[in-house]
């Protein structure tokens, strides 16, 4: 974008901001200039926390639809904007918490072995009826509907520590296979998980790996566990993105490999100038969290467009679900 013309949207943002008593949050994937004017920049587990503590009328959330409805529902005295309604996570959508087909019913005797993975065709409550003690721990990237069946949320950075806080035995963990199967080889519980996934991230192979660490042979590989297994035993450090905001801060190493979207390429590098970053593919690149723009930003807080509402019905029992997240320190 034409300097002159970022100028003048910022300036209005930051104008707009003060006078609607608005707070900007962006999560680590989003362009350069929305992580410029936003208020607190964050992986998803600090974007709730914060979204349920900072006082404000008015949240505007740049990030995907998940997050939106999250801030909502802790908080649904304050108004949250999304800026592009049609930001949405593929990964979110996938899983169902109910249709009117039974279709386990139609499998009798369906052998369950271990490493199993739930196919598509089981919705959430199919796969609760078959584990009727197992919680649901839902990864935040669900919808509120599927928070709202499910016993307590978990994400990328807090997942293992979820599942430990359990009493049970075997737990439900989903949508995502892969951060699924990365908490199972680290804990002693049963993880039953569901064949979702998260393209941009699913996509990235055992061979890119060693591509990539053969071309950088001095850089520490650090993976999010949206990756598949093979490729999260393959890294140095497996943690949430802000998570390797921190790592890459204290490691004394120089060089990275970056094993996520490579939207927080733009962060690690501003936090450390003396460093050097390397995406493990570089068309990790997640469409939906590039959406929001200076323009859709500004749009959205002029026209109170694109708010997101739960309904009180869904809105109250997924929040049971974030807030015993929440309690989990
Ligand atoms: P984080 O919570 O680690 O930021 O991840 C969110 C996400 O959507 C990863 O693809
Ligand atoms: Fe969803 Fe993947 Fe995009 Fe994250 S990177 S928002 S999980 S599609």
């Amino acid at each position: 974008m034409v300097g002159d013309l970022a100028d003048s949207l910022i300036r209005e943002i930051l104008r707009l901001k003060r006078e609607l008593n608005a707070i900007i949050l962006a999560h680590n994937y989003q362009r350069g200039e929305i992580q410029d004017i936003a208020d607190f920049v964050g992986d998803s587990l600090e974007l709730s926390i914060t979204a349920s503590t900072k006082p404000c009328d008015i949240i505007v959330f740049c990030g995907v639809h998940f997050m939106a409805e999250s801030a909502s529902i802790l908080s649904p005295e304050k108004t949250v904007l999304l800026p592009e309604i049609d930001a949405t996570c593929p990964m979110a959508d996938m899983i169902e918490v109910s249709s009117p087909r039974k279709v386990w019913k139609s499998f009798p005797g369906y052998e369950i072995q271990p490493n199993f993975v739930f196919p598509h065709d089981f919705t959430l409550k199919d796969i609760k009826a078959l584990y009727p003690e197992a919680p649901v721990v839902s990864y935040v990237n669900t919808t509120a509907a599927v928070k709202a069946e499910s016993y307590i949320c978990c994400t990328s950075a807090n997942v293992i520590k979820i599942i430990e806080s359990l009493e049970a035995d075997t737990v439900i963990c989903v949508p995502d296979k892969n951060l699924s199967m990365w908490a199972q080889k680290h804990t002693k519980k049963k993880v039953i998980t569901w064949d979702g996934f998260c393209h941009v991230h699913d996509r990235i192979t055992i061979e890119d790996v060693m591509k990539a660490k053969k071309q950088y042979p001095k850089a520490l590989f650090m993976a999010h566990p949206e990756c598949r297994l093979e490729v999260l035993e393959a890294a140095d450090h497996v943690t949430s993105t802000s998570g390797m905001l921190r790592f890459a801060k204290a490691s004394d190493a120089k060089e990275f490999i970056v094993g996520t979207e490579t939207g927080i390429i733009y962060r690690l590098k501003k936090e450390n100038p003396d460093k050097v970053f390397y995406p493990l593919r570089k068309d990790m690149v997640c469409p939906n969290m590039k959406k929001t723009t200076l323009k859709s930003v500004l749009t959205a807080m002029q026209k109170m467009k694109n708010v997101i509402k739960v309904p009180e019905e869904i809105r109250v029992p997924a929040k049971k679900a974030l807030d015993r997240m929440l309690l989990i320190k």
